[in-house]
């Protein structure tokens, strides 16, 4: 198992499973009949997987504009606390369809938050891709369009995802096991 700052790492989801599995949502997402395509990354967690996944995107033959939101995080774990938008996308979405990117569906809180603000605002409609999809924790209503894999309920980082700010530069997704031998 890989040691990264002097923690070992369980390797969940390999760097080439992500890949293989991010050519296969560019597929399914051609397969819709998007006009206009916004995409929106829900900064921070999903920068890389956007970043692959719209290159996918460009290989099965969709062109869509790419923007960047952020949404505060109202901690890990925690049920309360308003969820805020602390960085706004700039285009407007009325009568567009727009793809929101997202690491993990966890609780749902998130992305249905970011959902119904885009269609409030107009967006013709407003579908979901996220890397890991948590099941367990749902909370809100919400099921994503596009789901990369199925996640069993750890914390995971790697691929964009951190803990306290660190691993997100991690090629694959993995859970942190132990401290390695000094
Ligand atoms: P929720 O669906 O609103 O509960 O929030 C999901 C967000 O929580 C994701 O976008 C991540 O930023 C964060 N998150 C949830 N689970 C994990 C994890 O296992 N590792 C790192 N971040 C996580
Ligand atoms: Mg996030």
């Amino acid at each position: 198992m890989p040691v990264v700052r002097g923690k070992i790492i369980e390797v969940l989801y390999s760097s080439s499973a992500i890949a293989r599995r991010n050519l296969e949502l560019a597929k399914d997402v051609a397969g819709r009949d998007y006009n206009d395509l916004l995409v929106v990354s829900v900064l921070k967690g999903s920068f890389i997987f956007a970043a692959d996944l719209i290159r996918a995107m460009h290989d099965a033959g969709i062109s869509p504009e790419v923007e960047f939101i952020m949404i505060s995080s109202y901690g890990g774990g925690t049920t309360s606390g308003e969820i805020r938008v602390l960085r706004d996308i700039e285009s407007d979405v009325k009568g567009r369809d727009v793809l929101l990117i997202d690491d993990i569906l966890e609780s749902g809180k998130t992305l249905k938050f970011t959902r119904d603000l885009l269609l409030s605002r107009g967006a013709r409609s407003v579908s979901t891709a996220v890397l890991l999809d948590k099941r367990s924790r749902r909370q809100a209503e919400l099921e994503a369009d596009f789901v990369g894999f199925e996640c069993p309920d750890y914390f995971v980082v790697g691929y964009g995802m951190d803990v306290a700010h660190a691993f997100r530069e991690l090629p694959f997704v993995g859970v942190i096991r132990d401290d390695a031998e000094e």
